[in-house]
C-alpha cells in the first residue's frame, strides 16, 4: 500500500518534471522569437491615424486599405528611414493620449500643430499648410466669417481645431461628432447651420463623397500647418526630421502633393509660426471646470435615462400583455419586433433613427429633421421596450397557473385577472430583472455621444479634448456612472422591499 503510493508520488514528480522541461522550452522558444525581432535593425513604427479625413487619411471602399496624402507621405519617410510603417487606426481624439501612453510610436492625421497640443506632445517640422473653412447648406444662410456664426448651431469634429474655433464663438450651439463626414450629415440633413472644418478635406468631402447640397462659404478663416505627432523627447523625432527634409528636397514630396491635392506644393516654413516664443508647461486640470461639465453631463445622462425607461416601460408593458393575446397574428409581429431590437446594436439603431432617417425622407424630398433628444429617446426607448417586454413577460408567466384559475373561478374577467390577481404579483418578481435593465439603462446612455448629445461620457472625451488628461478624466466619468448606478441600485431594494410581502 504505501510502496504503490510512493511509487505514483514518483511517477507525478516525474510528470511535473517533463511538464515543465517542455514548459520552459516553449517560453524559451518564445522569448528567443521576441528579442530577436527587437533586435532586428528594421523595427516597425506604429502610427497612428484617424482614417475618416480624405484626402489625408481615409479607408479606400475597394481595398479597405487605409490610404490618402498622409499615408503616402509617412510610408514615404519610413522608407527613407529604413522602417516600415504599421498604421493604426485610432479615432482623432485619441491620437494625443495614445502618444502620451506611447502606446505608437508617432501619428499622421492632418494634425495641426497649435501651441496648447505641443504642451502635451512634440510635433516633427511642418508637412503641409491649410486653413479653416465654413461649410453652409447650399439653400441656407450665407456664413463668411467666424462671427457670423454666433446663436448658430456648429457641427465639428471632437477634438479637432475646427472644434475649437466653433466653441469660441459666442452663443454658438456647438455639436461634436466622432467624425468630420458625420458633422457634415448632421448639416446636410438640416440638423445644423454650419460645419468648421480645413479646407481641402472639406472641397474633398463635397466632391467625392457625393454630399450634394453643401457648399464653402468662408474659406481660410486661419493659417494653420500640420505636423507629424510624436511622443514628448522621441528618439525618433530627428530621424524623422531629416527624412522629411529628404523627400521635399528630393521632390518626392512634390510628387506625392501633385498625386493627391492636384496642385503645386507652397514652401513650407521649418517651423510652426503658431510655436514662435512660447513654451509654457501643460496647464493643470481645473477640477472645479471638470466637476461642473460632468455635473451637466450626468444631468443629462440622467434625463435620458429617465425618460427612455418611462416610454420602454410602457411599450414594454404593451408588448408582454399583447404577448399574451390568444391572436397568432398579433403575437408573431410582437415577436418580431422584439427580435429586431434586441437582435441588432443600439448604435446600430442611433444611427439608423438620427442619421439614416432624415436622409431617407430627403431624398423623397420629405422634409424631415429630428432633434437629438427625440432621436435618442426614440432609439433609447424602442430598445428597452424589447428588454423590458421580456422581462414582464416572464413575470406574468411565472405565476402558478392555480392563480389564473382561481381568478376565473371567482369570475373575473381577462382584464380583471391580470390587474387584480396576476400583475400585483408579477411586479414582485419582476423588480429584480427591471433594475438590472434600468442600470444598463444608465450605461448605455453614453452611445448617445455618437449623435452629438453631450452626456456624461461625451463631456468627459470633451475635456479629454483640450487637456489631454485622459486618465484622471475617464476615472472621474467612471465614478459619476457609479454613484448613478449604485443609487440606482439601492432605490430598487428599497422599491422591492416596500412591496415584499410582510412574513
Ligand atoms: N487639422 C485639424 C486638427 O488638427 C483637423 C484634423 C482632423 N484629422 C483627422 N484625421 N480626422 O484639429
Amino acid at each position: 500500500m504505501t510502496s504503490r503510493l510512493s511509487l505514483s508520488i514518483e511517477r507525478s514528480g516525474r510528470w511535473r518534471r517533463r511538464l515543465a522541461l517542455v514548459v520552459t522550452g516553449l517560453l524559451t522558444v518564445v522569448l528567443l522569437a521576441s528579442s530577436g525581432s527587437r533586435a532586428a535593425p528594421e523595427q516597425p513604427w506604429r502610427v497612428g491615424t484617424d482614417p475618416t479625413f480624405p484626402p489625408f487619411e481615409y479607408r479606400d471602399n475597394s481595398s479597405g486599405q487605409i490610404t490618402g496624402f498622409d499615408i503616402d507621405l509617412i510610408k514615404a519617410i519610413g522608407n527613407q528611414a529604413g522602417h516600415p510603417i504599421e498604421l493604426v487606426a485610432l479615432p482623432f481624439d485619441g491620437i494625443i493620449p495614445a502618444l502620451q501612453a506611447r502606446s505608437i510610436d508617432a501619428a499622421i492625421s492632418a494634425i495641426t500643430i497649435t501651441p496648447e497640443r505641443a504642451r502635451a506632445i512634440d510635433f516633427s517640422r511642418p508637412y503641409f499648410e491649410a486653413g479653416q473653412a465654413i461649410v453652409v447648406r447650399e439653400n441656407g444662410p450665407n456664413l463668411t466669417r467666424l462671427d457670423q456664426l454666433q446663436g448658430r448651431r456648429i457641427a465639428v469634429q471632437i477634438g479637432t481645431t475646427g472644434a475649437i474655433a466653433a466653441s469660441k464663438v459666442a452663443g454658438a450651439q456647438v455639436s461634436s461628432f466622432d467624425s468630420t463626414p458625420l458633422a457634415l450629415q448632421e448639416l446636410a440633413n438640416g440638423n445644423a447651420d454650419a460645419v468648421v472644418s480645413d479646407v481641402p478635406a472639406i472641397l474633398y468631402a463635397i466632391k467625392a463623397a457625393h454630399l450634394s447640397g453643401l457648399r464653402i462659404a468662408g474659406e481660410h478663416l486661419s493659417s494653420e500647418v500640420y505636423g507629424i505627432a510624436l511622443p514628448t523627447n522621441a528618439p525618433i523625432t530627428g530621424t524623422i526630421n531629416k527624412a522629411l527634409g529628404e523627400l521635399i528636397a528630393s521632390g518626392r514630396y512634390a510628387a506625392l502633393y501633385r498625386q493627391w491635392l492636384g496642385a503645386e506644393p507652397p514652401v513650407l516654413p521649418a517651423t510652426a509660426p503658431s510655436l514662435q516664443g512660447q513654451s509654457s508647461p501643460l496647464a493643470g486640470l481645473d477640477l472645479a471646470l471638470l466637476a461642473k461639465n460632468l455635473l451637466k453631463g450626468a444631468g443629462i445622462t440622467l434625463l435620458l435615462t429617465v425618460l427612455s425607461f418611462s416610454f420602454g416601460l410602457v411599450g414594454g408593458t404593451a408588448l408582454a400583455l399583447l404577448l399574451q393575446s390568444p391572436r397568432h397574428l398579433v403575437q408573431v409581429l410582437c415577436r418580431l419586433y422584439i427580435d429586431f431590437f434586441r437582435g441588432t446594436p443600439m448604435l446600430v439603431q442611433l444611427f439608423l433613427i438620427y442619421f439614416g432617417l432624415p436622409a431617407l425622407l430627403q431624398t423623397l424630398d420629405v422634409p424631415f429633421t429630428i432633434e437629438r433628444l427625440p432621436a435618442a429617446v426614440t432609439a433609447l426607448s424602442l430598445n428597452v421596450a424589447a428588454y423590458l417586454a421580456e422581462v414582464l413577460r416572464s413575470g406574468i408567466e411565472s405565476i402558478d397557473r392555480g392563480q389564473w384559475e382561481a381568478a376565473d373561478a371567482l369570475g373575473f374577467s381577462p382584464v380583471e385577472r391580470m390587474r387584480f390577481v396576476i400583475a400585483p404579483q408579477a411586479i414582485r418578481r419582476v423588480l429584480p430583472p427591471l433594475a438590472n435593465e434600468f442600470i444598463t439603462l444608465i450605461k448605455d446612455t453614453s452611445l448617445a455621444a455618437v449623435i452629438g448629445f453631450d452626456e456624461l461620457f461625451r463631456q468627459g472625451q470633451l475635456m479629454v479634448a483640450t487637456t489631454y488628461r485622459a486618465f484622471e478624466i475617464y476615472i472621474a466619468v467612471a465614478l459619476v456612472y457609479l454613484v448613478m448606478t449604485t443609487s440606482a441600485s439601492l432605490l430598487f431594494k428599497r422599491l422591492e422591499r416596500r412591496l415584499s410581502l410582510p412574513s
